[in-house]
């Protein structure tokens, strides 16, 4: 198990195959996807092969980590980087469990990933998306700094774009 990094409350980990049970269970709840694009998988199955083949951490030496509570090393949900590859920007994204919305965990968690993306990865700018109806999405990224960049479409829904810069860069 490889921890990234930790916060006051959480750690933030590699994903294992045995997340593909949390994956499997945080999208199949229609309240958690939303806003995010993203399907329920068809299987534990789908989720587990997802995990086991998720490319980012050897790719590009990053990714999105599993959110762990240190108290009791529940998975909570994830957080992390993204390298979009096809327009070379790194994104932010969260996702957690709905009984542990409420509780500043994404806060935490993002915060953190954004501090060891500049400071330990050296990135110059990371970028949030978000649904415009996703308001807990945005008042994340309100709250971990980034600036309203501009409106834009985001899966053929009406979105807005954040960043936040590096100050050393
Ligand atoms: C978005 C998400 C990660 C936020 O997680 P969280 O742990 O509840 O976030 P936090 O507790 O750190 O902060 C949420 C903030 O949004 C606020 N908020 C929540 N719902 C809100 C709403 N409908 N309108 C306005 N503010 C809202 C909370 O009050 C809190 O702000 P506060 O600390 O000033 O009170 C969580 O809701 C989630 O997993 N959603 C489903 C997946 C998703 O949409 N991911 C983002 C895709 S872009």
């Amino acid at each position: 198990m490889k921890i990234i990094l930790e916060t006051k409350r959480l750690y933030l980990r590699e994903f294992i195959p045995s997340d593909g049970f949390h994956f499997y269970h945080l999208n199949n709840n229609p309240e958690v996807i939303k806003y995010t694009g993203n399907s329920a998988f068809c299987s534990l199955k789908e989720a587990t092969d997802f995990i086991i083949n998720y490319p980012d951490y050897k790719a590009h030496g990053f990714g999105r980590w599993a959110v762990c509570l240190k108290e009791t090393d529940a998975f909570l949900g994830w957080c992390g980087l993204k390298l979009e590859t096809a327009i070379n920007e790194i994104d932010l994204g969260f996702r957690f469990y709905q009984n542990e919305w409420g509780k500043g965990y994404a806060t935490e968690a993002a915060e953190a990933s954004v501090k060891y993306g500049f400071s330990k990865l050296n990135i110059n700018e990371i970028f949030g998306r978000a649904y415009l109806e996703n308001k807990a999405s945005i008042k994340v990224l309100k709250k971990c700094n980034f600036k309203f960049v501009k409106k834009i479409n985001y899966d053929a829904n009406p979105a807005v774009l954040y960043s936040i810069k590096n100050d050393r860069s």
